[in-house]
């Protein structure tokens, strides 16, 4: 079994299903740590609250991008880290990340890509009137969602349907696959 870093920014809901399966026994991983790059994020609470170790590290408090993701690394190696799974990390990853984590390195993004990169991908879908939107879990490179595809579900779009609600039935989508997703991933078991 592997040892796994999420990284969020946010509310961290799809970090919670993680270390829900986790907690449950079904996930196939020996340790989760998560990284957040914002202050008090509530990610971080639910790591506190579930007795995972949180480590935060704030753009701002470093020279560069390159400093800040070099102390990033430097706290995977320590803790042994395998695979890196964003859950709502909203900044890029640059090389620094992406050599020493060569196809090691997934995210989840709420579209089904290659439409609606970005950060707004909820609302762009919704503002586009498309009938389907969905998310994709895909491998991360130096382009902004632009890496391998690895799984989509789609979730329909409702006329009365406003960015909250659809980003929630988006959202519940990926509750239910991201952990079966990961552990698949790190079994090495076709998708
Ligand atoms: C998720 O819906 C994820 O797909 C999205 O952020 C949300 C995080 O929610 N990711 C992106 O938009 C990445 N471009 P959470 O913090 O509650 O898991």
């Amino acid at each position: 079994m592997v040892n796994i870093a999420i990284f969020a920014s946010g509310n961290g809901s799809n970090f919670q299903s993680i270390v829900d399966s986790y907690k449950q026994n079904k996930l196939f991983v020996n340790k989760i740590i998560l990284i957040t790059n914002r202050k008090n994020c509530y990610a971080s609470q639910r790591a506190i609250d579930n007795n995972i170790k949180n480590y935060n590290f704030l753009l701002s408090n470093y020279k560069d991008k390159r400093e800040y993701e070099e102390s990033i690394l430097k706290v995977l190696q320590k803790e042994n880290i395998s695979y890196i799974f964003l859950a709502g990390y909203m900044t890029m990853i640059t090389d620094i990340l992406i050599n020493k984590f060569k196809n090691k390195i997934i995210n989840i993004h709420p579209s089904l890509l290659p439409s609606f990169k970005g950060k707004d991908a909820v609302r762009d879908a919704l503002n586009y009137k498309v009938y389907l939107t969905g998310f994709t879990i895909h491998y991360v490179n130096e382009e902004m969602d632009s890496g391998q595809i690895i799984f989509q579900k789609e979730v329909k779009v409702y006329k009365n349907d406003n960015i909250d609600t659809l980003r929630l039935r988006i959202q519940e989508q990926e509750h239910i696959y991201y952990w079966k997703i990961i552990n698949k991933i790190i079994k090495g078991e076709e998708v």
